[in-house]
C-alpha cells in the first residue's frame, strides 16, 4: 500500500513538473536521435572548449558529444544547464555511468538568470552553446550571452537564430540544425 502510494505522489510530482509553465516554461522534447551525429559534427569538438546545452532536458545531446570527445581523447568540457528537477535527476544518473563524467558538469538553474562566466574554466577560450528552445526564448537567450561572453558559436535545433542571420549555416537533417560561427 504505501508503495503504491508513493508511486502514485511521485507520479503526481513528475505531472505537475512537466504542466506548468512557471517550472519550464519551454516543454521537453527531447532532439531526435537520428540528428545526434550531425549535431556533435557541427558543435565541432576540440581541444579547450567549453560546450554548454542551455536547456539540457535528459542530457541526450551532451552526454553523446562527451562520448565522442572521450573517444578521440579530447579535454573538451560539457556543461548541461536545466531548471526542471526531474531531467536533473535523470541526467545526474546517467552521469554516474558515463566514461567521460570528468569533463561533464551538470547545473540546475535558468538560462535567463545564469552567470555564465562562472560556469567557465579559464583557460577553456573555445565556447559552444547548444540550444533547443523555442525561437522567442532563442532570441531573449542570446543577448544575454552577447552582453556576458564576447566570443562563442552557437548550435541552434530546430528553430533559426533571426538577430545572427548573416551568420547561418543550415545542416540539414531530420530537423534542420543551424550553425553560426
Ligand atoms: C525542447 S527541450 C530540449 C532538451 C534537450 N536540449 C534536447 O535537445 O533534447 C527544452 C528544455 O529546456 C528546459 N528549459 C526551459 N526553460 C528553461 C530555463 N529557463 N532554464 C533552464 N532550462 C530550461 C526544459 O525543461 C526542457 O528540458
Amino acid at each position: 500500500m504505501i508503495l503504491i502510494i508513493s508511486l502514485l505522489v511521485i507520479t503526481l510530482i513528475i505531472i505537475i513538473l512537466f504542466s506548468f509553465p512557471q517550472l519550464s516554461p519551454v516543454p521537453y522534447f527531447p532532439t531526435n536521435k537520428k540528428d545526434l551525429p550531425l549535431i556533435v559534427k557541427a558543435l565541432g569538438l576540440k581541444n579547450n572548449q567549453t560546450v554548454l546545452d542551455l536547456g539540457a532536458g535528459d542530457g541526450i545531446v551532451i552526454f553523446e558529444a562527451a562520448k565522442k570527445a572521450y573517444k578521440r581523447k579530447l579535454n573538451t568540457k560539457f556543461v548541461a544547464v536545466e531548471i526542471n528537477p526531474v531531467l536533473i535527476l535523470i541526467m545526474n544518473i546517467r552521469y554516474l555511468f558515463h566514461p567521460n563524467r570528468k569533463n561533464i558538469k551538470i547545473v540546475f538553474g535558468d538560462i535567463f538568470k545564469m552567470n555564465y562566466k562562472k560556469l567557465l574554466t579559464s583557460n577553456f577560450s573555445l565556447l559552444t552553446f547548444y540550444l533547443y528552445i523555442s525561437p522567442w526564448f532563442l532570441e531573449r537567450v542570446i543577448p544575454n550571452l552577447k552582453f556576458k561572453i564576447s566570443n562563442f558559436s552557437i548550435v541552434s535545433y530546430m528553430y533559426p537564430v533571426k538577430s545572427l542571420k548573416s551568420k547561418e549555416k543550415i545542416i540539414c537533417g531530420k530537423n534542420k540544425i543551424f550553425v553560426y560561427n
